[in-house]
Order: structure tokens, then sequence, then C-alpha cells
């Protein structure tokens, strides 16, 4: 992988994690549901200045960071790098990764991941959308800042439309794909340019 854009960056200010109304509707939409017993998350590319920070967790929940972009407060680096014996989650996410990764380690990823959620447990994806006018407009844009920030090994990014993702996790065995854009952070004013919204899916087993 190549550099991150990190917690804080411009570039994730339409994803579901920049809003304290978005995390509390997914908290009460997937994790409260939940059986009574330790809830636990896994926010996969997730930073403590992200989700975490506008969560107000139900008690015994234990969220947990898989990032290896240094400073962002993970607690491991891969998802790949949880113990087997680990007992898996309630909801797992996986908010604006899916451009760092090419096809068939996308595949790998969310394979694991499905084996990862417990029971009902849901993995939701968000991630910009690189359809229409303002995904492609982005599409430029983190090319060339990627290039600007490492001129010797920058960051290739791979985008993946929304039909192509719900047509791989159904490939996957996901027997349930939903779309969720209303987990969108609702913003009074246009975000920045580039900032395409972002596509939502909710996905169970
Ligand atoms: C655009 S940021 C998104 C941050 C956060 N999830 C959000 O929505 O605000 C993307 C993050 O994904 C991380 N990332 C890239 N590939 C990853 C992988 N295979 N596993 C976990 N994190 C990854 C990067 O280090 C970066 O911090």
């Amino acid at each position: 992988m190549g550099m991150g854009f990190g917690g804080s960056s411009v570039f994730n200010m339409a994803s579901p994690s920049a809003s304290a109304t978005s995390v509390t509707r997914i908290l009460r939409d997937y994790v409260e549901p939940a059986p009574a017993r330790p809830r636990r998350i896994l926010d996969v590319g997730g930073t403590r200045a992200g989700f975490a920070a506008q969560a107000s967790l139900p008690a015994q929940t234990q969220l947990v960071i898989a990032n290896p972009e240094p400073g962002v407060g993970a607690d491991l680096p891969y998802a790949e790098d949880l113990p087997g014996n680990d007992p898996g989650f309630d909801l797992i996410m996986l908010f604006g990764v899916m451009m760092y990764l090419p096809p068939a380690e996308l595949r790998k990823l969310l394979t694991g991941l499905r084996d990862r959620l417990r029971g009902t447990g849901t993995l939701l994806i968000a991630e910009p959308d690189p359809e229409g006018v303002v995904g492609r407009v982005e599409i430029a844009a983190k090319t060339v800042y990627a290039l600007v920030k490492s001129l010797r090994t920058p960051t290739r990014f791979h985008f993946h439309t929304k039909g192509e993702t719900e047509a791989l996790l159904r490939e996957l065995g996901f027997t349930s794909v939903t779309p969720r854009e209303d987990l969108r952070p609702r913003r009074p004013f246009p975000l920045p340019p580039p900032q395409p919204p972002y596509f939502i899916l909710a996905a169970r087993r």
C-alpha cells in the first residue's frame, strides 16, 4: 500500500465516519440490536479521529481499528493480523479503503471479513462513488495528489463502482446486500471539491 490520506484528511469529509449523526445511526442499526453479549466492532482503515471519536459506544462494546497508517491510533495494521481464535464481530466497517486495493486483494480482504462476522453481523462498506461527474474529478485529483506527495512511489488507486461491489459481495456468499446511502453525512453546504458522495452497502451472510 502506498501513502494513506489519514483520519483528518479533506478526502474523508464525505465518509459516514465524519458525521456524529451517521455514526449514531450506524450504532443504532447494526450494534445495539446485536445479541446481548459484549458487542464487537472492527473498523478496517479507521482512525481514532474518525468513527471512534464520533461514537458513544453502548456498554460492553469493543472497537478494534485495523490500519497500517502510522499515527492514526490503530490497534493492529491489518484485519488479517487478527488471531485465528478472535471471537468475531457484530459490525465490520470498510470506509474509504477499497480504492487502495486492486481487485484480487479486495476479494481476499472481503472473504476474510465475511468469515470474521458473527451470526447476523453486518459488513458496512462506504466508498467514494467513482461514477458521475464529481467522482471522475476526484479520480483525477487523487491521482495528482498522490503523485505530488510521493513522486517516487505514488499511491495507485483502484476505483470500484457500487454495481461491481454489490456483485462481488453476492459472489462471495453475502445473501443480503442493502443500499444505505441514507447514512451519508448530511451537510447544509456543498463539500469542498472534489468530494463525491459515498455509496454505502450493508452486507450480511
Ligand atoms: C480515506 S482513509 C479513510 C479513513 C476512515 N475509514 C474514514 O472513513 O474516515 C483510508 C484509510 O485506509 C487505510 N488503508 C488502506 N489500505 C488498508 C488495508 N488493507 N487495511 C486497513 N486499512 C487500510 C489507509 O491507511 C487510510 O488511513
